[in-house]
């Protein structure tokens, strides 16, 4: 066992599960100052995790896990086989999940600015930016958005990770709590962990346009 995701991947990931089930918990119960704050933690993280995935470790980062079509393709016929390919991180389709669900994310968290909720009388940061009829079409959107594609993504990658565990027999779900995974010790030596201020670089500049939001320079 050795260390594949470092502490940023693994607290960010579990900052999206916590804050998707506050997220959605406090928009059942109009609860809209938590959900709005919840939703600009979302915001930061997501924001993060994307600088993280160009400047950080390299088990982390976009150009390690996203391949071509041919390399998705030859990954998914190898699914059949009794022994799975093992891979030192997000295999070729898990590498394009990770991007669709980051990018769920940022648009669930980035319409909720522009989103209004008549039944409390809240209005999103940013809605003095646009017309009342936008703001009512995005609000419309961004609840759409959470039950049809954010959901149902989430739902596809909890199954996918069930199913590696229960049918394939593969742990993924431990190594992303834990940072530890089944690698070889040569895999482990080529991964490049990225030092600590590079994640306060990321984080601030993750948190600037956030801040910038809620202490309504924009
Ligand atoms: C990733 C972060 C977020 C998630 C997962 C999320 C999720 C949700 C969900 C599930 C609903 C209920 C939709 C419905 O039942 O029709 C909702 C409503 C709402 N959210 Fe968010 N939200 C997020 C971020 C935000 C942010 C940052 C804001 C504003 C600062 C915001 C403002 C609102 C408003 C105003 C509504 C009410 C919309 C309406 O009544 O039509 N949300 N959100
Ligand atoms: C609720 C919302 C969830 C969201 C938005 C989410 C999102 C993500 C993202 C973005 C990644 C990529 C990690 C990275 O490289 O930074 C990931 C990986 C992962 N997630 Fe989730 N996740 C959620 C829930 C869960 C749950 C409940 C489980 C447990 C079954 C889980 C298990 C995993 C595993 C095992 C990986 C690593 C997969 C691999 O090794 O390639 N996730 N998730």
């Amino acid at each position: 066992m050795y260390k594949l995701w470092d502490l940023p991947v693994r607290v960010s990931h579990a900052l999206f599960i916590i804050g998707i089930l506050v997220a959605f918990i406090t928009a059942q119960l109009d609860a809209m100052t938590i959900h709005q704050y919840n939703g600009y933690m979302l915001l930061t993280v997501v924001l993060f995790r994307i600088l993280w995935g160009i400047t950080g470790s390299t088990p982390a980062r976009f150009s390690s896990f996203l391949r071509g079509p041919a390399a998705v393709i030859a990954y998914i016929r190898t699914l059949r086989d009794p022994v799975l390919r093992h891979w030192p991180g997000h295999n070729p389709v898990g590498g394009w999940a990770v991007v669709l669900m980051l990018v769920a994310v940022l648009v669930q968290a980035t319409t909720g600015l522009f989103s209004n909720n008549e039944d409390v009388m809240f209005d999103g940061p940013l809605n003095h930016l646009v017309s009342t009829n936008i703001v009512h079409r995005i609000s419309q959107f961004h609840g759409a958005w959470f039950y049809f594609v954010l959901l149902s993504l989430i739902v596809i990658h909890i199954s996918a990770n069930l199913i590696y565990r229960v049918i394939k027999n593969q742990n993924l779900i431990t190594p992303i709590i834990t940072g530890r995974a089944p690698i070889t010790q040569a895999e482990a030596q080529l991964i490049v962990f990225a030092p600590a201020w590079r994640f306060c670089l990321c984080f601030f500049i993750a948190a600037a346009p956030v801040a910038a939001i809620i202490f309504k320079v924009i």
